[in-house]
């Protein structure tokens, strides 16, 4: 049996805070013990390999519930594989992360779902699970749902942007609902009106409005709270739980709060971009702002305290990255001279939890609330807790030594991610993942990475555990 004791930290949950050593017996968190009890004292005179973690944070691992991994997207592939992409998870203190697998028109969900498999297969350095993205939804793909749900792959991804791509129309979106609503998957959407937005870039283009800063200007926040309002309401008709994804509007959060309020199944998550960064981004000199090319886009300062509120509200209960990463230099610039050939998506992986640590530090959430945002809930919601998202006994020990005192600076010179740039360049930081364990193997400690790729399993998972 291996037998690791993280001593001397203050272990931090989303339920609490308390001065504890966590004892480790073969991948599984086997027990926590309060600091100086006896049974603390019987452990360190044990055989467990000791981590010190005097001064730090003990937290449970990162869950990502919103990555792209070699997505396909705009004749090119997000530059992270899942070798180079769960590894600067790892370095940033993420141990599971939930991909996206794309259904193609025309082909079966089952096909997605396998061929995303082989992708990550015997690569990944932290365990990972998958959503399924529909594209085609008819007649055989409803019924593949069913199984898939039963296999563990339990969330289905809908597009009301993108026609021609990803898109689905409110027919075929009220379909996967309703069966979602008979099998127990939940429905995630991507809300935007991408049909009228497909207008509002047609008429850009023809009056020479090419420029990256363009993609913020048609993609407009009425156009995501507008798609946001029908999702909801589709998802009524069907008697359906809806997750949506990246918003990034306050009109969008405030449809999220009315149903909310009237007490329906939907969630939403937002992501550190529309925290820490602004359309201003997208108006940058030159070509520069497509780094900043995503969607829902950046949007103007005032919709942040509008996303904090909501964070701290639960309105917003997940801090996912939509990490989905594309080079500057060939591939961001398939889009020079039309913004709407910029493939959408910026990199994040690696800084979700350093960021909302700063979030932590600039007061905007409590320590608590950060690991509820980043771990726990990602966990229930996806039906990977308490497997995941807590340290509790019998949970994966998937943990991490945070040093909450550490400052860096973020940079494309430092990160590890597979992309020439960074979002954040020149962002200072406190705080930094010091020892990070994937189920009881140290993976990063300071600053080498002793992990390998294949290191991850595949996860499958139960339905959301926020439903009845
Ligand atoms: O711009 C983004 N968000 N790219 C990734 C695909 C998606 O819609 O999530
Ligand atoms: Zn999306
Ligand atoms: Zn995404």
């Amino acid at each position: 049996m291996t037998r690791t004791l993280i001593s001397g930290g203050l272990v931090v949950t989303s339920a609490e805070e308390v001065e504890a050593d966590v004892l480790v017996e073969d991948g599984k968190v086997a027990a926590l013990a309060l600091r100086g009890s006896d049974a603390a004292r019987t452990w360190a005179e044990g055989d467990a390999e000791v981590i010190d973690a005097t001064g730090h944070y003990v937290l449970p691992g990162g869950v990502d519930g919103h990555t792209h991994m070699e997505m396909p997207f705009g004749g090119t592939y997000s530059s992270d594989t899942f070798e180079t992409g769960t590894r600067a998870a790892a370095w940033g203190g993420t141990t599971t992360i939930v991909d996206f697998a794309i259904q193609r028109p025309g082909e079966s969900v089952r096909a997605g779902v396998d061929s995303w498999m082989a992708k990550a297969d015997g690569r990944c350095a932290i365990d990972y699970s998958f959503h399924a993205i529909l594209s085609d939804v008819n007649e055989s793909s409803l019924k593949e749902m069913d199984a898939l749900v039963d296999e563990g792959v339990t969330s289905f991804k809908l597009f009301m942007a993108y026609p021609g791509v990803f898109y689905s129309d409110d027919g075929r979106i009220l379909r996967a609902m309703q069966r979602g609503a008979a099998n127990g998957a939940l429905t995630m959407m991507h809300a935007e009106n991408g049909i009228a937005i497909d207008v509002l870039v047609e008429q850009a283009l023809a009056e020479g409005r090419t420029d990256p800063r363009h993609h913020g200007e048609v993609r407009k926040a009425l156009l995501e709270s507008e798609a946001t309002h029908r999702a909801i309401q589709l998802a009524r008709v069907a008697g359906a739980p809806l997750y949506v994804v990246h918003v990034s509007a306050g009109e969008a959060v405030a449809e999220l709060s009315r149903a909310r309020d009237m007490g329906l199944n939907v969630f939403g998550e937002t992501c550190p971009q529309y925290l820490f960064l602004t359309v201003d981004k997208l108006a940058e000199p030159g070509f520069e702002g497509a780094k900043y090319v995503c969607s829902t886009p950046l949007r103007p300062e005032e919709h942040q305290a509008h996303l904090w509120r909501a964070l701290r509200t639960n309105d917003l209960s997940v801090v996912s990255t939509d990490h989905c990463p594309f080079c500057f230099s060939g591939q961001k610039d398939l889009g020079v001279g039309d913004f709407s050939r910029i493939p959408n998506g910026v990199p994040g992986v690696e800084h979700r939890m350093d960021l909302l640590h700063q979030a932590v530090v600039e007061g905007h959430i409590g320590r608590r609330r950060w690991i509820e945002l980043a771990c726990a809930t990602p966990a229930r919601m996806f039906g990977l807790y308490p497997r995941k998202g807590t340290i509790a006994p019998g949970a994966d020990a998937d943990l991490v030594v945070y040093d909450p005192d550490a400052e860096r600076t973020l940079s494309a010179k430092t990160h590890h991610m597979n992309v020439d740039y960074s979002a954040y360049e020149g962002k200072r930081v406190r705080g930094r993942a010091r020892t990070v364990l994937s189920r009881g193997r140290v993976i990063v400690d300071r600053d080498s990475y002793l992990g390998s790729a294949g290191d991850g399993s595949y996860v499958p998972r139960s339905t959301c555990q926020y439903l009845i």
